[in-house]
């Protein structure tokens, strides 16, 4: 069990690059990096059948992980999380095959575990001793936690208005906490500048090469968890996009190694009415999303005014027939109840608004009722309680 990784590829002119050096964006063109595996490899010397006699965490697919020595792995069991299926949601909504991914059970209650867990995991192995990290907030609680399982500091930059749970999950795992007037995209431009400064390595989203394929094995857990399937849709909360790019990727993958057939799933797109640069450069027909002004809701994760992976986002949508749409910040908020009352799952808001998008769809059909849908709960509602007010 190792990896097959073989090199890095820029994703804009397909550049090759090294792997075992440390990497950022692409040199060619200052663009997304993409691991690259020796697949052809993989197909004749692996099997898909090994993957469910191993520890139910995402390092059970670590022959299509960048990590070379398993010794170097930094793992708080991340991923494994239960496909349940919504037949209460499915019922109601007149649908024959509803699934939610349940990503909030995962270490630090959300799915940033995963490419967080992957990067540190890597860079370790490439021998960086300090981290930087912007985030939205989750992102900087799950690296505040597995900077300190890996012994290694880490300064978080999040908004001040950052939700209480991820202010207080970074300070309790020991990461300094720096407060930033501004947005996610402030508190990237301080976490370059002080990671320049000081000698640290950046682990803004897409800037590094690994945090997508930590959230890759969602897409490999789905199709594994349908029986080597791939659903005919996902509907995705969608911030930096660094799920539907890496989930899409791993689709890609298992279809060139053979392990699965068919087309991948339309992948949709929800975004807040107050931030929604990919929905409207969708619309457009446009290749790149211009910077969203103003940007404000309540679902903080999805407050990325300028992801800068838009081109990836993008094309993962058009060339799987999916698409994107904006939804309320209110209704988003309904749909945690709705989700809970439904079916148990105390979702975060952003995993809600999937729900929501999911309405509108159906209604106006686009997605059909005999159709398979993953609706992706990327974290826990447990970290967002402030939202919910008491109801008789
Ligand atoms: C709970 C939650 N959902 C969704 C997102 C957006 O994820 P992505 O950057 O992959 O689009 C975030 C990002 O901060 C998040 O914290
Ligand atoms: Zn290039």
């Amino acid at each position: 069990m190792f990896s097959y990784i073989d090199h890095l590829e820029c994703t804009q002119c397909g550049q090759t690059f090294p792997h075992n050096q440390v990497s950022k964006v692409s040199d060619c063109c200052g663009k997304v990096l993409f691991a690259r595996y020796d697949l052809p490899r993989l197909r004749r010397e692996g099997s898909r059948e090994v993957f469910a006699g191993r520890e139910p965490n995402m390092w059970r697919f670590a022959e299509l992980m960048p990590v070379t020595d398993p010794a170097q792995v930094v793992t708080l069991g991340e991923g494994g999380t239960p496909l349940l299926a919504a037949t209460n949601l499915q019922k109601k909504l007149g649908l024959q095959s509803l699934f939610i991914k349940e990503e909030g059970l995962n270490p630090t209650g959300t799915f940033k575990a995963r490419g967080i867990s992957a990067a540190v995991s890597k860079a370790a192995e490439l021998g960086i001793t300090g981290f930087t990290m912007p985030s939205a907030g989750n992102a900087a609680g799950a690296a505040a936690a597995y900077c300190a399982r890996a012994a290694r500091p880490v300064q978080v930059f999040m908004p001040q208005d950052a939700p209480p749970a991820n202010k207080k999950e970074s300070v309790m795992a020991g990461s300094q906490l720096n407060l930033v007037d501004g947005l996610i995209s402030d508190a990237g431009r301080l976490a370059v500048a002080v990671a320049a400064e000081q000698n640290l390595f950046d682990l803004s989203t897409l800037k590094e090469p690994y945090r997508a394929e930590g959230k890759k094995t969602m897409g490999l857990e789905i199709a594994m968890q349908l029986g080597w399937k791939m659903p005919d849709a996902i509907i995705y909360p969608t911030g930096g996009g660094t799920g539907i790019i890496g989930m899409y990727k791993g689709f890609q993958e298992l279809l060139e190694l053979g392990w699965i057939e068919g087309t991948p799933p339309k992948f949709i797109a929800v975004q807040p009415t107050g931030c929604q640069p990919i929905v409207k450069a969708f619309n457009e027909g446009a290749a790149t999303a211009e910077t969203w002004a103003n940007a404000a809701t309540l679902a903080d994760g999805l407050r990325v005014p300028g992801p800068f992976a838009d081109y990836l986002i993008l094309q993962a949508i058009r060339e799987t027939g999916g698409t994107a749409l904006a939804i309320e910040d209110a209704d988003m908020v309904e749909a945690m109840y709705e989700i809970a009352t439904e079916e148990g799952i105390i979702a975060c808001p952003e995993g809600a608004a999937t729900l929501v998008g999911l309405k509108q769809l159906v209604q106006q059909g686009f997605l059909g009722a005999d159709e398979t849908i993953v609706l992706l709960n990327t974290g826990s509602g447990y970290k967002y309680l402030d939202l919910i007010r008491d109801r008789n």
